[in-house]
């Protein structure tokens, strides 16, 4: 390697001094190429079992997998306890940083023990038992990974959801599972200033049979509405409650929490993630992708708990691990662009994940800033949620990591549990933009039509795409969608039903080195700056307005979030003429049926929209309209000329 800029290098192998003291080495590949079930009864024992499993895999069921079979443990005790247990209960499990500047946190492994505990109490308290659902709705306060280790704690689920979503989806999930308690805060911070939150938990509870309890813990100190009997306050709960919870041993199949997710239909769907493999698979990836070493390092994701992320690497895999790490409350430009560059230097972060389109914000918002700092701790960086273009990763690399830390871009899903393809940051040597390869224990491929794995390119570009498969189980995969077995079938097992082969929604292909380029999804789910939206459920929303008769909506590529959301519209001629404000109004209906996340880039009412003669809507073509490109084939559409009238309308 002649060529050191990073502007044009295009491989970038780890430094000596990284790979010296790296956690996992190239034998790590061999050691789970030689006998795959082994190499994970191996990884499965860096936990603490309270019985030992006596099988690795049964996969007699497929694609009902269990995992470990006949252990039990328990997921808190392995996340807290046992840390306090080897004499590191002084060491700092999290660095609290509220949103506004100053509310800051220290806790250790003690304390967070002590939170756990009584939380665990005041659920029992509450009634709750192994088994029952939890929806738990709040911003990135400590409560939060509290609440949720309490629920593991006690072997009751729970179903996080994203505190930027609306009433309307967190009354949809607190449903569809039937939950017993939603925990909470009064308000949240939004750019320096409170808002509610509890109104948002109130109007989703209304009617709602199953709720006994509301939660609430006190962040804001807001007015909030309360209604008697039902809604309890955290810090009068929780808080006086017991430090001493002996916590039980549950099957290794046990069910630990639901995470909804957005599929290729309106209904978001139950991600079910079970103990032992989860807990596995979260805490081995954990440690040699992020190369850990918890005595030392500062590990900071910059994920929300209410997403896969948020769960697997800033509460189970770090906390496994006996980690120290930021958890940070607030956007990254509170009060300013600075913000995240202030907190690394404030707490000498080490390691640092995060989205790709944060790293195109911070480019945006320029070298100047991240140079107003010291940055110099940082070792390794980490990327998730959507390919990382090149360029950005370049950036990432030179900035962020003065040239010289390895940059870890890892590929998985909420339904994979956790990370999957992803360098091994002191082996891999890396290209900007690739994920590169299955880590040790995992298997995937890149197919065709008929399930032929496609060929290592030649030179990058030049090679045909094709669809990415995990075609061997895995410890952390799901084990279901909540309630509905058939549509997990249907959804992930199907279209390579003959292989038993799972498909992941994502083509890709090889480089010339064998290394995977993912290119994004290939149903009708969108990525939006890393968030998963699918068509329908937009959709959905826009026909649920009293004004739209039909919609269809397409994820156009954006410079900045990846995708962006573009909205065909067909008014009803009741709402035709009338009113200026329709695209506005369509926007907030989007808004308050999902959240503002989902808003779409834009609107385009038009007069038709383009169908085959069965009906179904060519999203391809829209896509075409919405990218400004020449339209592919049309030929098997009802009426050619709809387009005429589509691009006059934009
Ligand atoms: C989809 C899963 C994984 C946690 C956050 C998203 C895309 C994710 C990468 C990556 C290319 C990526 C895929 C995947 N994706 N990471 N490193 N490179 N694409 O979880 O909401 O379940 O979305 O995100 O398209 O299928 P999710």
């Amino acid at each position: 390697m002649s060529d050191t800029s990073a502007v044009t290098q295009s491989t970038f192998p780890p430094s000596a001094d990284f790979a010296a003291s790296a956690n996992a080495t190239a034998d790590l590949y061999d050691e789970a190429e030689r006998d795959r079930l082994a190499f994970w009864d191996k990884q499965a024992k860096r936990l603490s079992w309270d019985a030992p499993f006596t099988e690795v895999l049964d996969w007699a069921e497929a694609p009902f997998a269990k995992w470990f079979v006949g252990g039990t443990l328990n997921v808190a005790y392995n996340c807290v306890d046992r840390h306090v247990e080897a004499g590191n209960g002084d060491r700092v499990a999290i660095h609290w940083e509220g949103e506004p500047v100053g509310d800051q946190r220290t806790i250790t492994y003690a304390e967070l023990k002590d939170e756990v505990c009584k939380a665990a109490n005041a659920l029992t308290d509450l009634g709750l038992v192994a088994g029952d659902r939890v929806a738990i709705y709040m911003p990135m306060v400590p409560e939060a990974i509290v609440a949720m280790l309490a629920c593991a704690r006690l072997g009751v689920m729970h179903s996080v959801v994203f505190a930027g979503f609306s009433a309307t989806a967190l009354k949809a999930r607190i449903n569809d599972a039937e939950a017993k308690l939603v925990i909470t805060v009064d308000g949240q911070y939004r750019r320096g200033k409170p808002a509610s939150l509890k109104d948002a938990v109130d109007e989703a509870v209304d009617g709602e049979d199953s709720i006994e309890h509301v939660l609430v813990v006190r962040r804001t100190g807001i007015d909030i509405p309360w209604t008697e009997g039902r809604d309890l306050w955290w810090d009068e709960t929780v808080a006086g409650a017991s430090t001493e919870h002996s916590p039980e041993a549950f099957d290794a199949e046990h069910p630990l929490f639901l995470l909804y997710t957005s599929g290729t239909t309106g209904k978001p769907k139950g991600i079910m993630h079970t103990t032992g493999g989860y807990l596995t698979q979260s805490s081995y990836t954990h440690f040699n992708v992020f190369d850990v070493k918890p005595e030392t390092d500062v590990y900071w994701c910059t994920a929300d708990i209410g997403w896969v992320t948020g769960h697997t690497y800033i509460v189970y895999g770090p906390l496994s691990n006996g980690v120290t790490q930021v958890v940070y409350e607030g956007t990254p430009a509170s009060p300013d662009e600075h913000r995240h560059f202030q907190i690394i230097e404030k707490y000498g972060v080490t390691i640092y994940y995060t989205a790709p389109t944060l790293v195109r914000s911070f480019m945006k918002w320029g070298r100047q800033i991240p140079a107003d700092h010291d940055l110099s701790t940082l070792r390794l960086l980490g990327s998730v949620g959507e390919p990382i273009n090149p360029e950005a990763w370049r950036w990432y690399r030179t900035v962020f990591g003065a040239d010289r830390t390895p940059i870890v871009d890892t590929w998985w899903q909420t339904e994979t549990g956790s990370i999957m393809i992803s360098p091994l940051p002191g082996v891999t040597e890396t290209k900007p933009g690739s994920a590169m390869t299955p880590l040790p224990g995992i298997s995937a491929k890149i197919v065709d039509d008929d399930g032929n794995q496609l060929e290592p390119g030649t030179e990058h570009g030049e090679q045909p795409s094709g669809y990415l498969v995990l075609d061997k189980p895995w410890p952390s995969m799901l084990r279901g969608i909540w309630g509905d077995p058939e549509r997990f079938k249907e959804t992930y097992w199907t279209r390579f039903a003959e292989q038993g082969w799972y498909f992941a929604g994502d083509g890709a292909r090889y480089g010339k080195d064998g290394e995977i380029w993912v290119l994004g999804r290939i149903d009708d789910v969108m990525n939006i700056s890393g968030h998963r939206i699918s068509t329908a459920e937009v959709e959905s929303a826009l026909v649920g307005h009293y004004g739209v008769a039909e919609a269809a909506v397409v994820g156009a590529t954006d410079d900045h979030t990846g995708q962006a959301i573009c909205a065909f519209v067909i008014l009803k001629s009741s709402a035709k003429g009338g009113d200026e404000n329709i695209v506005d109004e369509l926007r907030a209906e989007v808004a308050k049926e999902i959240s503002p996340i989902a808003k779409p880039r834009e609107i385009h009412v038009v007069p038709e929209l383009p169908k085959t003669r069965s009906g179904k809507i060519m999203r391809r073509l829209l896509r075409d309209v919405a990218e400004g490109r020449e339209l592919g084939d049309t030929s098997t559409l009802v009426d050619p000329s709809v387009f005429e009238a589509i691009r006059a309308s934009k």
